[in-house]
């Protein structure tokens, strides 16, 4: 173990607040004086967990096993979801240095400290959201950041550890909020997006909801973009389809998991909507901004889905046309319900329902894309591309866009959409 640690290194292996978490760890152990350097190299490696799908899990204890070898000894500190579902474990099976939880993770300097003294270092309290008031001030963020406003989950959806990993859904302060946005702009951020694990229940206590806040932040000068994920779909209240109508700085893109297209599923993943009422708050947000672009997240295998359950979804997909989504195979989760149906459905008719939907919704972003073709849009740039004058970023539509410029990374370009892969368009820019 080292005495003085110098360097550090956080890999973070989760959904987008996981990424966030690693961001202010990073900052946090900066603040001390330590300085980012490679994970093969670093005194100290953050690893930063996912708990969601089993894999996920699997990948922490290799990734232990490898920074480990070649007579290599960093410290290890596990943090993220994995740490708060099987902290004593961890500690038992891989003799790490620190176990931090997702809510405690401000402590990380106290627990590092212990544990360079040989104490036991374990935190997976979870404080209401005091760990925002510990952390450093924001310094350098990129063109696009992100910023927690809510975390915690109340629905537990029958597969799903979030509500057991986050805690319960709690929103933070509007004030707090509003301030940090003013902070990230400040510090070079064109894009913020609002990122909680149900955002779109965010709530400043007395009644408003998440469009007020998004109303709030098209106010700072100088943000150009307001993003945010991920929502659900019984949160989706009228306010917040109005303001994708009304806030210019509100991008037309909506991620609105539904997970399966069979209402019976549905019902057996206590997801308390249904596919009708799902497709209807769809329609309402197509009218309202009729270009948005649409993303979902998907669940093949759910115990007891039939071919006939399966159908309904590769339907709900040919019906939404979707620009993008994420799809799973059902993983069976320590401590969920699900776990212990009956009817789990076999690795093979999994893998089998998985291709076959992501076919479906493969081609239906190529359609996507293809559609954006000849049409214009403006571009932020995110970095530099492989090629000399080449840069790199985002469409409006979260499409990945190349083009030749002299902008720097943090313009907003416009350009003519002139190609149209699956996965990226290319663009040219109009002259100024
Ligand atoms: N709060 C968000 C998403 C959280 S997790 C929501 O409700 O939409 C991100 C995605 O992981 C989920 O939308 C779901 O599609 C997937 N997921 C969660 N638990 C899973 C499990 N046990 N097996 C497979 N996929 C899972
Ligand atoms: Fe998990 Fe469901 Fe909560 Fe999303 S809404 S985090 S899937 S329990
Ligand atoms: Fe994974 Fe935790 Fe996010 S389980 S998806 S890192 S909330």
């Amino acid at each position: 173990m080292t005495a003085h640690p110098k360097t550090f290194a956080v890999k973070s292996f989760g959904c987008q607040m996981n990424v966030y978490d690693g961001d202010r760890m990073g900052e946090l152990l900066s603040a001390q004086g330590m300085t980012a350097a490679d994970a093969n190299q670093a005194d100290i490696v953050v690893l930063n967990t996912c708990h969601i799908r089993e894999r996920a899990t699997e990948k922490v204890y290799s990734d232990i096993g490898r920074l480990r070898k070649h007579g290599r000894t960093p410290m290890v500190a596990v943090a993220g979801c994995v740490a708060q579902a099987e902290g004593q474990e961890i500690i038992r099976r891989a003799k790490v240095d620190v176990v931090v939880g997702p809510q405690a993770y401000h402590n990380l300097p106290d627990l590092l400290a212990k544990a360079a003294r040989g104490e036991a270092a374990l935190d997976t309290d979870m404080p209401v959201l005091s760990k925002f008031g510990h952390l450093p001030a924001r310094r350098r963020v990129p063109p696009s950041a992100f910023l927690t406003v809510q975390e915690g989950c109340d629905k537990f959806c029958t597969y799903c550890v979030v509500p057991y990993t986050r805690g319960a859904e709690v929103s933070r302060d509007f004030a707090a909020i509003v301030d940090e946005a003013k902070a990230l702009v400040d510090a070079g951020a064109r894009e913020i997006t609002l990122l909680g694990q149900n955002v779109n229940a965010w709530s400043d206590g007395v009644g408003r909801g998440l469009h007020t806040l998004i109303r709030a932040l098209d106010r700072i000068d100088g943000l150009a973009r307001i993003r945010y994920t991920t929502s659900h779909p019984n949160d989706m209240t009228q306010g917040l389809i109005d303001a994708h109508r009304d806030v210019e700085k509100l991008m037309p893109y909506l991620h609105l998991p539904v997970q399966s297209g069979s209402s019976h599923i549905l019902k057996a993943m206590n997801r308390s909507h249904t596919r009708d009422s799902y497709l209807r708050v769809l329609e309402k947000v197509r009218e309202a901004r009729p270009d948005i672009a649409l993303s979902g997240d998907f669940i093949v295998g759910f115990p007891g889905e039939t071919e006939a359950d399966f159908a309904d979804t590769l339907k709900l997909v040919d019906e939404v046309g979707y620009a993008q989504a994420y799809s799973f195979k059902y993983s069976p989760r320590p401590g969920t319900p699900a776990a212990e149906m009956v009817d789990q459905i076999a690795p093979d008719v999994m893998d089998d329902r998985l291709q076959r939907l992501q076919a479906s919704l493969n081609r239906d972003q190529e359609a996507f894309n293809a559609a954006t073709l000849g049409k214009s849009c403006s571009v932020l740039i995110e970095r530099k591309g492989k090629l000399p004058g080449q840069m790199l970023g985002k469409s409006p539509w979260l499409q990945s866009v190349h083009l030749m410029t002299g902008a720097a990374i943090g313009d907003i370009v416009s350009c003519a959409i002139i190609q149209a892969g699956p996965n990226s368009l290319a663009g040219s820019e109009f002259a100024v």
